[in-house]
């Protein structure tokens, strides 16, 4: 039921897509179906294929070495300024009819303060092709704060309009205030003849005064525009200059949106590239409006499972396409061009929306430890490449590549929610980039040695160094071969030239094989497998110290197959991604009585800043009632239901 619609516009583009060869251009991927492998019925968030991992590599170089500075003076290849918060979440604005019903609000919490403490902040973009027809209202029917309007049977490519209130965004504002979100929002482009900012009113309003607003992506993929029947089929970069020219005079004269700099654009999926917009003179033409460019991208897509469409890919064929450092570079480099201009313009450049595939991913391939390594590398090399920041997406149950996922509706009593791979890749990220916003990375892949000469299998070794405030601050070191016999275990050693290190820290990411989807552990700790969590790490802290030679500052540090290992240099280093304390909401809300769920108002006195060390662990999910500040009852339900759940695996 309901799924024609988004099947014929689907058809649409992917028979668009394949016209087009440019940046291995793939349909975006919240349009999905539900999927099965072989043997499994269920939906495909919980899907529990297991594929092989590749085999050891011919030649596999364990014994590696790297030579580092200790400041960043003669480095070449430096980042811009980064910050933790780097890898966010992308969720389609969405909503499901019955979220009253069914919503898990304090995993979604926790999962956000797991990042907010390591990283300061977390970054959600809420958008997608709904944003393009959602319409503010004042209220509606049974005081429900999102519905679907009427879908207007002429135009079988439409995509059902949700009609939303103010509440919606005062909900953002009291999760921004308990876990530090900073959202990215859609301002709706569907017809800029007849615009509706209400979205920038209320939002500008509700969120920009604490800093919760980062910015209003300006239509999304106005590239497939055309191919989804939404403009005519002539639509061209310098048409969609025109319609931004018209917005950004609306907004000019609407005082009601007192912040007029923070638009996004251009939000191009691969049709178009960056630089066919960037050429029709938008970025000076409107640099005032402007806060960031933007792209989205999928590496390939799962097409032919979903739909028929296109050309088969086996997930077993396509998985070790993931497993080595080329699959970030090949991502990124498309791009370079595209952030050395925005930095020339001054803007910064993001990935709005990505994952491991478009069309739901891989069963086996998305949800993988493979995934999470990827997912790493892939952040570390955006990062090198000039992004400011990327976005995982996020989509309903019928999807594999989830960074997490609440239980179906009617499992909300006994069921927890379920966390995928590239969850484990975000708070990497966020360690390995800390919170101070002056990491610098550099890729050192190509300075790996061994016995003094190139290391032909580096590819599977990649290293990055982290610089903060010009001092070598931490090392992100993989090993992306599977090998249960100990055999391919690598011994990364490095010197740090001009340095004066002790000993270093050491966490790792790891599974027993790149393959494996149950067994994550980060620094020990897992979110467990399908159903699993409340959203916090479970187990012990497991925090290796690795002597040094103390006179040449070398260190030598095991990389067990398959890792990823994050070596803090300092202490300052160390301490700063990892607080004593992580704010969580402990719970058993977990079901359908999670109406009368309260969070005590302490937590909102604390919870701006980011010091855990501050805050007690806070933990009631009793009925305590008057949380002054705080909308709880029902509204969390409502948004975090809509933006967790909603991400159009379902359509309505
Ligand atoms: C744009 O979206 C609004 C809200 O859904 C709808 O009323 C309007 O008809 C749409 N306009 C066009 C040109 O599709
Ligand atoms: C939380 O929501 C309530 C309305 O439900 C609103 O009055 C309040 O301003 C919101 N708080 C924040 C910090 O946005
Ligand atoms: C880089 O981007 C700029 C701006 O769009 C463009 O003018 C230039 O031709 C591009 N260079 C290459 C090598 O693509
Ligand atoms: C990775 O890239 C290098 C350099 O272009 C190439 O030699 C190597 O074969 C590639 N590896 C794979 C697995 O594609
Ligand atoms: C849950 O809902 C789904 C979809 O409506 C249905 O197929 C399934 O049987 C339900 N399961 C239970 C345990 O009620
Ligand atoms: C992985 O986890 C599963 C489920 O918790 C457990 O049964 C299995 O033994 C673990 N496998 C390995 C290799 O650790």
């Amino acid at each position: 039921m309901g799924r024609l619609l988004p099947l014929l516009s689907l058809l649409l583009t992917v028979s668009h897509v394949f016209a087009v060869t440019v940046y291995n251009q793939v349909p975006l991927a919240d349009q999905t179906n539900t999927a099965s492998s072989a043997t499994y019925t269920g939906a495909a968030a919980y899907d529990p294929t297991v594929l092989n991992p590749p085999p050891v590599p011919v030649g596999f170089v364990t014994q590696v070495s790297l030579n580092l500075q200790a400041t960043s003076n003669n480095v070449q290849g430096l980042s811009p300024p980064l910050r933790g918060s780097f890898l966010g979440f992308s969720i389609e604005f969405s909503v499901i009819n019955q979220v009253s019903d069914s919503f898990l609000q304090v995993p979604f919490l926790n999962l956000m303060s797991n990042i907010r403490e390591r990283a300061g902040e977390v970054r959600i973009r809420v958008g997608g092709n709904t944003q393009e027809t959602a319409t503010l209202v004042d209220s509606l029917p049974g005081g429900v704060m999102m519905a679907k309007a009427a879908v207007d049977t002429n135009n079988p490519t439409q995509t059902p309009a949700i009609l939303y209130t103010p509440e919606v965004l005062y909900l953002l504002g009291n999760i921004s205030a308990l876990v530090g979100v900073k959202w990215f929002l859609g301002i709706p482009f569907n017809d800029t003849t007849n615009l509706r900012l209400g979205i920038a009113e209320v939002g500008e309003a509700v969120l920009s005064g604490p800093g919760y607003l980062l910015g209003f992506q300006v239509g999304n993929e106005p590239d497939l525009y055309a191919a989804h029947g939404h403009r005519p089929a002539t639509y061209s970069p310098y048409d969609y200059f025109g319609e931004f020219g018209v917005l950004v005079n609306a907004i000019s004269a609407d005082t009601s949106i007192p912040v007029k700099n923070n638009l996004v654009a251009p939000s191009v999926s691969g049709t178009w590239s960056p630089e066919d917009v960037f050429n029709t003179g938008l970025v000076p033409a409107y640099t005032s409006s402007l806060g960031f460019l933007s792209v989205e991208h999928y590496p390939t897509d799962n097409c032919y499972a979903e739909y028929g469409i296109g050309t088969p890919v086996s997930p077993q064929d396509i998985f070790p396409t993931y497993l080595t450092h080329n699959a970030s570079l090949a991502l990124v480099a498309p791009y370079l061009n595209a952030s050395a201009y925005s930095a020339s313009q001054g803007k910064q450049f993001v990935m709005m929306e990505t994952n491991t595939a478009s069309c739901g991913g891989f069963p086996g391939v998305s949800d993988s430890f493979g995934a999470a390594m990827w997912g790493v590398d892939y952040a570390l090399q955006m990062g090198v490449g000039g992004f400011w920041g990327g976005m995982m997406h996020v989509g309903g149950q019928d999807v594999y590549y989830n960074p997490f996922t609440p239980p179906p509706t009617n499992q909300s009593s006994y069921h927890q929610w379920t966390i995928g791979a590239v969850y484990y890749s975000s708070l990497f990220i966020a360690e390995a980039l800390g919170p101070t916003g002056s990491a610098q990375l550099v890729d050192l892949t190509n300075a790996i040695t061994s016995n003094g000469g190139p290391v032909s299998t580096a590819e599977y070794t990649p290293v990055y160094g982290v610089y903060e405030n010009g001092q070598m601050a931490r090392l992100v070191a993989f090993n992306y071969v599977s090998d249960g016999s100990g055999a391919s275990a690598v011994s990364f050693s490095f010197t740090v030239q001009g340095g004066n290190v002790g000993s270093v820290q050491v966490k790792y990411l790891q599974a027993p094989s790149v393959a494996d989807k149950y067994n994550t552990t980060w620094a020990g700790q897992t979110f467990g497998g399908t159903f699993a969590s409340d959203g916090r790490p479970t187990g012990s802290l497991s925090i290796q110290t690795i002597p040094c030679d103390t006179t040449s500052s070398t260190c030598t540090v095991p990389l067990p197959a398959p890792c990823i290992a994050l070596i803090f240099l300092t202490p300052t280093a160390f301490s700063e991604s990892n607080p004593s304390t992580i704010q969580t909401f402990a719970t058993t809300a977990y079901t359908k009585t999670v109406n009368t769920a309260t969070i005590n108002p302490s937590v909102l006195a604390t919870s701006n800043g980011m010091n855990g060390a501050e805050r007690g662990t806070v933990a009631s999910t009793s009925n305590e009632g008057g949380a002054a500040g705080v909308r709880v009852v029902m509204g969390w339900g409502a948004v975090i239901g809509a933006i967790a759940m909603g991400a159009l695996g379902v359509w309505w």
